[in-house]
């Protein structure tokens, strides 16, 4: 791979459905507590990364039968009841923090056990005293290799006593969660004390929600937790039948980029599974940018659609406490070059520590692209320029250095997706870019899919009866894809107004034809939809609503000289869109599925009941003969009203506008 990477801003909006890699903090966790089980753990959706190979590694030298299956992404793990199989092992528990707590504390569970730690010399710089004095009390003995409480070490071990264990995890919150998750196998029942600085809660919870879903429990008491002793009765419980297969959730820290996607080069983008996520603290990051208002959300099914918010209204400036959120910080602080107004973000201090320090690096960085940056110990501010100072002022691209930290270059990356000059030219460059694959090889190549979507023309057709919402949802999906709309109906419509101001009845097929002969039609672009107009003018589009041409139109549209006249216009409507540069073409009408467009790439068939029609033209303040229409649509000749086979149906009759077009987005974007 180069070492650099020119990031290709956003032709478009962004139409991308992403599924980001599985969770790296509950990969890990669930393969601890899949051992710890009497039973075999199928985890599905994990990540497979060096930290996560790392763990999976550690388990087999502990006699665990661990088998990961790359290409399923999934992991199974014969669990041994709180039993550690080899009473002798070599570890290495490389850089990953996880398993440099989770396995030393697993590890301590065996009774006449010996166990020779190692790891890659960063970790040995990083805390482990307040987990190894805890072990040391419960029983475990310790000889240092190197410095004092650090990597390497010998630990002879006599399983954990139980009962009161106290731990000082104000330097790493995964000390707490390494005693929690093993403590249900102590002699006694434990209740595990923090003694130090309160810690992080989100990775706590994150703890105590998975072993929760393990059927292990352990409940917050003050500053302390009691844990259930996973005794013959809990293993009687019901609990212990579940589960056998895991689904991990998928990365929200990961997710985080592509949330804040639509914020800078418009559209939407869908989150993958990411609606059902719960332990996770970082699902908190697309709600504060909802706070902000610079996206809008919807859900549907298991799936989150972040959307582009539609004419935001921000403050002068963002203060904002990131402190349980903070490895999403880096996604809003290189966002903010962009962002109309200063941003601050507090409560960050500890993520000096981390990678790199996170906010000298930001700031470093920042400053190439922003008018002011400025960080104290626990904050960042930036001051962006406008946008069209900074088009002016970036000639060329701007190199990111990116400190070997994933985060960095993600976040940077997004940044350099907005089209800053409104010509396509890239402006980022990310240097290293390698370094993603900590977390996420696939980032560049899910990033450049997102945007490549954009190259072929695509169609979708939204058909359905009478009122039931058809011009209203193909409007904004269209606005929010940036796809041209067209309204079938209202061609329909118009040719009724011009055969009833020419005083021609729908009976003299003579007459009408010899009307629409001598018809000259063209097209023109009002926004984003392409209007049909008449010997060039546009037909007013009061005009061709009103009661006296609802009344009419079915029996017009139900003539096949009028349907062979509109056929061949509206198939040319394809063209046209891509002439004009749409990207894709929704049309909406009777027939698109069945006759206009039957090979289009999305079919959809809105329905409703009779009661919710009809109350929606009410609230129109339309008098409509539906019922009729729908009859006449239906039982015609040519082209009658039916769901073509592969059309999808949606009921919308108990859905809010924003949910329909949420799951029309949806169909559209899992289309590709
Ligand atoms: O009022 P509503 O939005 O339900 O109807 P419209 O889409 O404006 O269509 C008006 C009338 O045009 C329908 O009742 C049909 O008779 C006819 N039409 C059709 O036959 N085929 C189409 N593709 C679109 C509309």
């Amino acid at each position: 791979m180069t070492s650099e990477i020119s990031v290709r801003p956003f032709g478009g909006p962004c139409r991308a459905g992403v599924l980001t890699p599985g969770s790296k903090s509950l990969t890990n966790r669930a393969m601890v507590l899949a051992a710890l089980k009497p039973r075999i753990t199928t985890l599905t959706g994990v990540l497979l990364s060096r930290d996560t190979e790392i763990m999976a590694d550690c388990l087999v030298k502990l006699g665990y039968s661990v088998n990961v299956n790359a290409e399923e992404k999934s992991i199974k793990i014969v669990g041994r009841y709180g039993g550690i199989p080899n009473d002798y092992a070599e570890l290495n528990v490389g850089n990953a923090g996880t398993a440099a707590r989770f396995i030393v504390a697993l590890a301590a569970l065996r009774m006449g056990g010996e166990y020779v730690f190692d790891s890659d010399e960063a970790m040995y710089r990083r805390p482990m005293a307040g987990l190894l004095s805890a072990l040391k009390e419960q029983g475990a003995e310790f000889e240092f290799l190197g410095a004092e409480n650090h990597f390497p070490f010998r630990m002879k071990t006599w399983g954990l006593k139980g009962g009161e264990i106290k731990v000082d995890a104000g330097e790493s919150s995964q000390m707490l969660s390494a005693l929690l998750m093993v403590a249900p196998f102590a002699d006694e029942k434990s209740k595990v004390a923090l003694s130090g600085e309160t810690v992080s809660r989100p990775f706590v919870d994150m703890t105590l929600g998975i072993m929760k879903d393990f059927g292990f429990s352990a409940e917050p008491d003050g500053n302390a937790y009691d844990v259930a002793h996973y005794d013959a009765a809990a293993r009687r419980g019901d609990a212990l039948e579940k589960p056998a297969q895991y689904a991990i959730e998928p990365d929200a820290t990961a997710a985080s980029y592509f949330a804040m996607l639509p914020a800078l080069a418009g559209g939407v983008c869908e989150l993958e599974n990411f609606a059902g996520c719960k332990l996770q603290g970082d699902v908190a990051f697309v709600s504060t940018l909802e706070g902000i208002g610079l996206v809008k959300t919807e859900r549907v099914e298991n799936n989150l659609l972040v959307f582009a918010a539609d004419n935001p209204v921000f403050p002068e400036k963002l203060e904002l406490d990131f402190n349980d959120i903070s490895d999403t910080f880096l996604t809003l602080a290189a966002a903010s070059a962009l962002l109309p107004f200063k941003t601050t973000i507090t409560g960050i201090a500890h993520t000096r520590r981390q990678e790199t320090d996170r906010i000298a690096a930001m700031a470093a960085e920042l400053k190439k692209v922003c008018a002011e940056v400025s960080e104290t110990e626990d904050s960042i501010s930036i001051t962006p320029y406008t946008r069209d100072e900074l088009a002016k002022k970036i000639r060329g691209e701007v190199s990111i250095s990116t400190y070997e930290d994933h985060r960095i270059a993600m976040s940077f990356a997004v940044l350099g997706c907005a089209d800053l000059r409104g010509d396509g030219s890239p402006w980022i460059k990310i240097e290293n870019p390698h370094c993603t694959s900590k977390t996420w090889k696939e980032f560049f190549e899910v990033l450049g899919c997102a945007k490549s979507s954009s190259e072929r023309m695509r169609i979708v057709g939204v058909d359905g009866g009478a009122a039931v919402g058809k011009s209203s949802v193909s409007k904004e999906c269209s606005r929010i894809l940036d796809y041209m709309h067209v309204d079938t109906g209202s061609h329909y419509r118009t040719l009724t107004y011009g055969l009833l101001e020419g005083g021609i009845s729908d009976v003299d097929t003579e007459a009408v034809e010899k009307h629409l002969g001598g018809l000259k039609i063209g097209t023109e672009l009002v926004g984003n939809t392409a209007r049909m107009t008449v010997c060039g003018a546009l037909v007013d589009d009061a005009e061709i609503r009103t009661e006296r041409i609802n009344s009419k139109v079915a029996q017009v549209a139900a003539m096949p000289a009028v349907r062979a006249f509109l056929k061949s216009y509206q198939r040319s409507m394809a063209d046209f869109a891509k002439e004009k540069g749409f990207a894709g073409l929704i049309m909406e009408g009777r027939d698109i599925g069945s006759v206009i467009f039957p090979n289009a790439d999305v079919l959809i068939f809105l329905d409703a009941d009779e009661e919710t029609r009809a109350a929606r033209r009410a609230k129109e303040g339309i008098s409509d003969s539906i019922k009729k229409r729908d009859e006449i649509d239906k039982n015609r000749k040519t082209a009658p009203l039916v769901m073509a086979e592969r059309a999808v149906r949606i009921d919308t009759s108990h859905m809010t506008k924003g949910e329909v077009v949420a799951k029309t987005v949806s169909l559209i974007v899992e289309s590709k």
